[in-house]
């Protein structure tokens, strides 16, 4: 019988389940054995594999994080590493691999796709910066999950005269910022494409204001220069001056942690799909995104080294809106 086996790896991001059910049952209807590979390289490495059959990856589909788990592997950057995990897939006659994750993991499938092996990659990460698909697994819930937070301070922000901060993640993208940003109708947004400074964010702030706002709410990415704890410093430095405090809300990994979305359940399911039907074409050493609404193989060594650009556009739009 052929085998195949599929991986998660790096942040999980909501939808990693949908996908790993679609890898496993649309593996079986070709005619595969699907294994799964437990926390990622690591689990590649160390040789910890598990059958997979359609009962396993039942009611699953509805659940964030990941029931393969997931790991960051310093090991797997190194040659010996990647060596290992080849002659353990070679021993076990798997005959492809399905890797679903961000840039790191990506990497990762490049690397061994370089070592004349099949891997095919699934686009997953909530940060949304990964070349070849404009959109990625997690994005949308992760989103969701901001956007519910903003809604939320904006009740607690309208009763008193106080800025909110709300620092989302991304890593060194805005995208999850600026578009939540955008949907919260938030008063200023501070990303790492585009930088504000401590009194360009008190300016907003305080024009917010002056124009007859109830509240004032500051979404600020994770990888911004000037980022939350530098912002809240400086407004309590210079409290009396502006006039306001700011009060911080960091959601960090509770933005990871919600059910996937609809949107997030049929990308990931789409995604997975296409990524075993590459295999089984004889097709690899590509990354399955999703370009223009369409299902798109991108080479992965187009994709390594490369960042999805964000459209600083959006960013004069939510200037615009939010007066
Ligand atoms: O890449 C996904 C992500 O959640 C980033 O937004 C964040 O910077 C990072 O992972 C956090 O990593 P970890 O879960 O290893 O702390």
């Amino acid at each position: 019988m052929k085998r195949i086996a599929v991986l998660t790896s790096g942040g999980d991001a909501p939808g990693m389940n949908a996908a790993i059910r679609a890898v496993v049952r649309y593996g079986l209807d070709k005619g595969y054995e699907v294994l799964g590979v437990r926390q990622g390289y690591a689990g590649l490495i160390a040789g910890n594999f598990v059958t997979l059959g359609a009962r396993d990856v039942g009611g699953i589909i509805q659940q964030g994080g990941t029931i393969l788990g997931s790991a960051r592997c310093p090991e797997f950057q190194a040659e010996e590493g990647r060596l290992k995990a080849l002659r353990g897939l070679r021993q076990l006659n798997i005959e492809g691999l399905v890797v679903i994750g961000g840039n790191g993991s990506q990497t990762g499938a490049y690397a061994l796709s370089q070592m004349d092996y099949p891997v095919v990659g699934v686009a997953s990460t909530i940060d949304n910066d990964l070349h070849g698909s404009e959109i990625t697994i997690g994005v949308d819930t992760a989103l969701n999950i901001a956007l519910e937070a903003i809604d939320r301070l904006k009740i607690t922000a309208s009763s008193h005269q106080r800025a909110f901060l709300v620092e989302v993640m991304g890593r060194d993208c805005g995208y999850l910022a600026l578009a939540a940003a955008i949907a919260g109708g938030a008063e200023a947004v501070v990303i790492p494409e585009r930088d504000l400074d401590e009194e360009a964010v008190a300016t907003e702030v305080r024009t917010a204001y002056e124009r007859g706002k109830a509240h004032a709410i500051v979404v600020v990415a994770e990888g911004a220069r000037h980022n939350a704890e530098s912002l809240h410093r400086y407004f309590q430095q210079n409290r009396h001056r502006l006039g306001f405090d700011l009060r911080v809300t960091t959601l960090g990994h509770v933005q990871r942690g919600g059910a996937p979305t609809a949107f997030d359940r049929l990308l990931a399911t789409r995604l997975g799909a296409a990524a075993t039907e590459q295999l089984a074409g004889g097709r690899h050493g590509v990354l399955v995104g999703l370009v223009k609404g369409q299902i798109t193989m991108t080479p992965l060594a187009e994709v390594v080294g490369q960042k999805n650009p964000l459209d600083l556009s959006l960013l004069d739009l939510a200037a615009v809106l939010t007066k």
